[in-house]
């Protein structure tokens, strides 16, 4: 069993899609993917309505994941944790407690340009057009990270 979990701010921008595009390229039982944000603000709230539609323009559905904030637990559940910005990055980071956790984390755009450390640009203030440049990028990085598993 693999275990991947996609990090973003609040939840329900970034990472849901994340979570969304990943699932749809992974058709095994052993694969299982998840999102959560560093911050609070929306627990519980379902995605963007932003997101919602470029996932279903694609095809993906993402309309019945519910925020959560991320945790200390999830170093010890998940296998991989994908920041999708630098502030996520850092944030994640500070709540490592050993060298295991820290390996655990990795910026998501890495997968496309290695060492870049590339942020997927936050969509919330902005326009439709910012949800479907984010899809692609995150299309790009899990169409890699799919064929790694
Ligand atoms: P996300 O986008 O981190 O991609 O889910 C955001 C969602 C909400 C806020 C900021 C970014 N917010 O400030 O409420």
């Amino acid at each position: 069993m693999k275990k991947i979990l996609m990090v973003c701010l609040g939840n329900i921008c970034r990472s849901p899609l994340a979570e969304g595009i990943l699932q749809s390229k992974v058709h095994s039982e052993k694969i299982v993917v998840d999102s959560a944000g560093t911050a609070a603000y929306h627990i519980g709230n379902t995605p963007d309505e932003r997101s919602i539609a470029v996932a279903k323009k694609y095809g993906i559905d993402i309309s019945s994941q519910k925020a959560r904030k991320f945790c200390i637990s999830d170093f010890e559940d998940f296998d991989t944790i994908y920041a999708m910005d630098e502030s996520n990055y850092q944030n994640i980071l500070s709540l490592c407690s050993n060298p295991q956790d820290v390996a655990k984390v990795k910026m998501i755009l890495n997968e496309i340009n290695p060492k870049a450390n590339q942020s997927v640009p936050d969509p919330y203030y902005g326009g439709d057009e910012g949800f479907e440049n984010v899809f692609k990028m995150l299309d790009q990085a899990c169409t890699i990270i799919a064929e790694n598993l």
